[in-house]
């Protein structure tokens, strides 16, 4: 496929990502528009494989929650979410405008309704305020140190908007927890749960990723643990 909007051919192509049930019988597919051009926002990163599929697994969790995706990307796990009957906001970076273009073609694409807004992490525009998910998604968003206070701030304000709410991300364990659990308890943040993102992949998708992925669900630490 190419973009005609490019004078250079761009090096655009479509990928499809399967979702099966027990049986390992696809139920339905996903299909995204990558540029492997293009770095971080336009490729689909082993990160998202693995929290697409742990959203799938928890469908029943996702039907009719409200999903905010931070550094969405190409935007997988988000799509699973919408496809299982969540309220999906994808987010990226607000001056990524390619990044945000190609989230509203894959959800065309999908026949998938998702609202597209650009979420720079840190930044305080006006739309943060009216989100209230009850489940914040990320993946591979924990990749460059030096932005993972502004990150961590984002999360922290969408958690204290909304109550209950979650923040669950996929990401590289590339250098132990300790940065991350600094931040978080910087942040009056804590972990409920962590998973080692293979232990639930089944095989046709592990046997093409590799590293050490972990899934973590964070939450606020309520003032009665404090
Ligand atoms: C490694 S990519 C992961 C993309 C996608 N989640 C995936 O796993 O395929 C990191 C994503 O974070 C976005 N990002 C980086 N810095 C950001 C910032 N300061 N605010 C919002 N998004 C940011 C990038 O545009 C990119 O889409």
């Amino acid at each position: 496929m190419e973009d005609d909007d490019s004078d250079e051919p761009a090096q655009t192509t479509m990928s499809r990502h399967e979702f099966c049930d027990d049986d390992e019988n696809p139920v339905f597919s996903i299909y995204i528009i990558e540029n492997l051009k293009e770095d971080y926002g336009l490729f689909v990163w082993p990160c998202s494989v693995v929290l697409a599929e742990y959203v799938w697994q928890q469908r029943e969790r996702f039907s009719g929650a409200n999903v905010v995706e931070l550094g969405a990307g190409t935007s997988l796990p988000g799509l699973v979410a919408a496809k299982v009957g969540a309220q999906v906001t994808l987010t990226d970076d607000s001056s990524r405008l390619e990044v945000l273009d190609n989230m509203r073609r894959v959800c065309d694409i999908n026949k998938l309704k998702c609202d597209v807004l650009g979420l720079t992490w840190g930044i305080w525009d006006s739309s943060i305020f009216s989100l209230r998910p009850t489940i914040i998604l990320g993946a591979d968003v924990l990749y460059d140190s030096n932005a993972f206070d502004d990150l961590f701030a984002s999360v922290t304000f969408l958690l204290q908007n909304s109550p209950g709410s979650t923040f669950i991300t996929s990401y590289h364990n590339r250098s132990g927890h300790h940065l991350i659990e600094f931040l978080m308890v910087k942040w009056g943040l804590k972990c409920v749960k962590l998973l080692d993102g293979f232990s639930f992949l089944p095989s046709f998708k592990a046997s093409g990723l590799s590293g050490n992925i972990q899934l973590a669900e964070i939450a606020l630490i309520s003032k009665d643990n404090a």
